[in-house]
């Protein structure tokens, strides 16, 4: 009896500094962690049918909503597109818009087509779609163009960040995820499919889903050729 109490101590004892062992890598093994997901995000833009569950949709817009934003004013709104009607609404009008434009471009029809046709598959094909918009209303205000623009600006970044946090929770968590700026060129057509308040400027779709394949490689430009040292 004993003796099981003492190596039971022992184990204890070892245990124990085992976890602190572990404990004192922890915050090495987590920023490791986050660097491989911020390296393996993909541009995901085929998806397998299975739905998100609604606990990891959530987690995406937490990730989100963290995101540092000019004078901490969150000018980031989401509107999240799931039911299948309201998918193709949206697919649609944008389609519109689309074929619009590029007839007044000149381009084939035939070519027209193909183009809506995919744009309207990808956005009604996705399991999740979330039109991320973007609302001056709590921004500074400037009678000034030069600092209105600015802060214009400022309200767009902060709504990048939350979707740059998006995009890797996405990814974190198994999903895969892609970016899409058509919204900025049909707002209107946007806001008026989904019925958004007024204020709301979209600015992208973020199409979600559990990838079907993995992301395909995509290169990038040398630090060097992106970087100036100012020593
Ligand atoms: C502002 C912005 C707009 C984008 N718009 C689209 C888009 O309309 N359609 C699309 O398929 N991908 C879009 N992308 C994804 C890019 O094509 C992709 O990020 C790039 O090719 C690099 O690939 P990766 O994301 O897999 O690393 C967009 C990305 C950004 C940042």
């Amino acid at each position: 009896m004993g003796v099981v109490l003492r190596q039971t101590r022992d184990e204890s004892v070892k245990r124990a500094v085992n976890i602190r062992k572990i404990a004192s890598a922890l915050p090495d093994l987590l920023a490791l962690d986050t660097m491989s997901v911020l390296r393996g995000r993909r541009s995901i833009r085929r998806f397998a049918p299975q739905p998100v569950p609604d606990h990891l949709l959530s987690e995406l817009l937490q990730a989100a909503i963290c995101a540092p934003s000019a004078h901490n004013r969150q000018p980031w709104r989401f509107a999240i597109v799931r039911g299948a009607d309201a998918k193709l609404r949206l697919a649609v009008a944008m389609g519109e818009r689309l074929r619009i434009d590029r007839r007044r471009d000149g381009d084939a029809a035939n070519v027209i087509e193909a183009d809506v046709a995919r744009s309207i598959s990808r956005i009604s094909g996705a399991p999740v779609v979330i039109a991320v918009c973007m609302t001056m209303a709590d921004m500074d205000r400037y009678a000034d163009a030069r600092r209105a623009n600015a802060e214009r600006q400022m309200a767009v970044q902060s709504t990048a960040m939350a979707m740059q946090n998006l995009l890797l929770a996405a990814h974190a968590t198994g999903l895969g995820a892609c970016m899409m700026c058509a919204p900025l060129f049909c707002p209107d057509a946007v806001r008026a499919s989904l019925d958004l308040p007024d204020d709301w400027e979209p600015q992208a779709l973020i199409t979600i889903g559990w990838p079907s394949a993995a992301g395909k490689a995509s290169w990038r430009l040398p630090p060097s050729a992106v970087l100036r040292m100012i020593d």
